[in-house]
């Protein structure tokens, strides 16, 4: 299928993000669409064989991606937003056996056809907002059958929603009660017996562990990341988020494509991920929602030019908020991202931290994902929260009539 789309006011997001160029609004835009893939970019471009579609002068970006989700599960946490308002803190809940675990319980007791209906609205109200690719990682079931139950829901969303999902392994998200005390016992599980079988059906791009006082430590995070690095997956860290036990600077330098809250990490773990190209992953909705105190560190982030994604990290424990745009808003309001970042946050570097060479930009080559909006300026996607500009999706160059 050859479509060529006419009268587009691109925003492409071809350059780094420290240059002018990718952020610009190029008006009078051609681009030519084959077999899902951009072939063509242009003020003037062949119309011969093509199908044309005029895009009638409305800006077209990248289609957005959300990298860091927790869209599957079971119940709600709603009880646990009283407590924390009633003062008791975010781990205490965890420590209580509360927190993730109180996920884990209504997760394993739900088919993965309940999952799947419970996941649907959620993409979709992702997709309201111009997402065309998420993240969804696993990490409420914690014994193989219920991470492989997550992990098929994660991928039967992206079938019957119309958008890209990667899925990542989380089985290391917190100790299961059947193994308190025996935490290395559990790592063994996640090593010998999830990862191999996550790699036999083919069901994740990456493996999460997360690294914090309340759930695994860095000797664990690693053994987990050198297996699922011998079995050919990404890693990536959910790091920093409370404290930091030196998560950070160990996964990048390990290789992992993204650290993700990194509200606590410090000069060596940015300098880590500098040297790593590791994308720093920033969630201001966990961040809000938590009412923390520490801001990831910006500027320090900046000057060592890490690349930073924002995500929604959608849960039911600590970010209960659907919508990409709204992140970004926060990402500006609470963090100080200028709305060039944050766009860039949830392309470009989203794609980079989830390892996929062929999205987050508008370039020959590219994906054909896009999103075609109502807006004058790429800084109004950030601006106004609650009334989606999305005026339509396409995927691979075909619209989604889904919104
Ligand atoms: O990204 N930090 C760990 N994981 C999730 C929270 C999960 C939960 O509380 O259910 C996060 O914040
Ligand atoms: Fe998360």
């Amino acid at each position: 299928m050859k479509t060529l789309f006419t009268d587009c006011r691109v925003v492409s997001m071809q350059t780094d993000v420290t240059e002018q160029f990718g952020y610009q609004v190029q008006e009078s835009m051609m681009m030519s669409v084959e077999d899902g893939v951009i072939t063509g970019l242009g003020s003037s471009l062949n119309t011969d064989g093509f199908t044309v579609v005029s895009l009638e002068n409305r800006l077209v970006t990248p289609g957005l991606i959300d990298c860091h989700t927790h869209l599957v599960f079971a119940g709600n946490r709603a009880n646990e937003f009283e407590q924390r308002l009633n003062g008791i803190s975010y781990q205490q809940i965890a420590q209580q056996g509360g927190g993730i675990l109180a996920t884990v319980q209504a997760t394993r007791q739900a088919s993965l056809e309940t999952l799947v209906q419970l996941a649907l609205p959620r993409a979709k109200a992702l997709i309201r907002d111009g997402v065309t690719t998420v993240e969804i990682k696993s990490g409420y079931g914690l014994t193989v059958n219920d991470e492989l139950k997550m992990l098929r829901a994660a991928k039967r969303v992206g079938r019957e929603a119309n958008i890209h999902v990667s899925t990542t392994l989380l089985g290391a998200h917190a100790l299961p009660p059947e193994f308190a005390g025996r935490s290395d016992d559990y790592v063994s599980l996640v090593c010998n017996e999830m990862i191999p079988a996550v790699v036999e059906e083919n069901l994740a791009d990456a493996v999460d562990v997360f690294c914090e006082g309340i759930a695994f430590n860095k000797q664990q995070m690693e053994r987990v990341f050198e297996t699922a690095l011998s079995h050919g997956l990404n890693i990536k860290g959910h790091t920093e988020q409370l404290s930091n036990i030196g998560g950070g600077e160990s996964a990048a330098h390990m290789g992992a494509l993204s650290v993700d809250h990194i509200e606590f990490i410090d000069l060596r773990g940015v300098e880590a991920l500098a040297a790593n190209n590791t994308v720093a992953t920033l969630l201001p909705g966990a961040f809000y929602f938590l009412r923390e105190t520490q801001k990831p560190p910006v500027d320090l982030l900046r000057k060592n030019r890490v690349p930073m994604a924002i995500a929604t990290d959608f849960n039911p424990g600590t970010s209960p908020f659907l919508s990409l745009p709204l992140m970004m808003n926060m990402a500006s309001t609470l963090f100080g991202l200028t709305p060039k970042e944050t766009l860039y946050g949830v392309t470009r570097h989203a794609a980079q931290a989830m390892g996929l060479k062929n999205k987050g930009q508008l370039s020959v080559g590219f994906d054909a994902d896009f999103a075609v909006w109502d807006v004058s300026s790429p800084a109004e996607l950030s601006y106004q929260i609650g009334l989606s500009p999305l005026h339509a999706r396409y995927l691979n160059g075909v619209k989604a009539n889904d919104h």
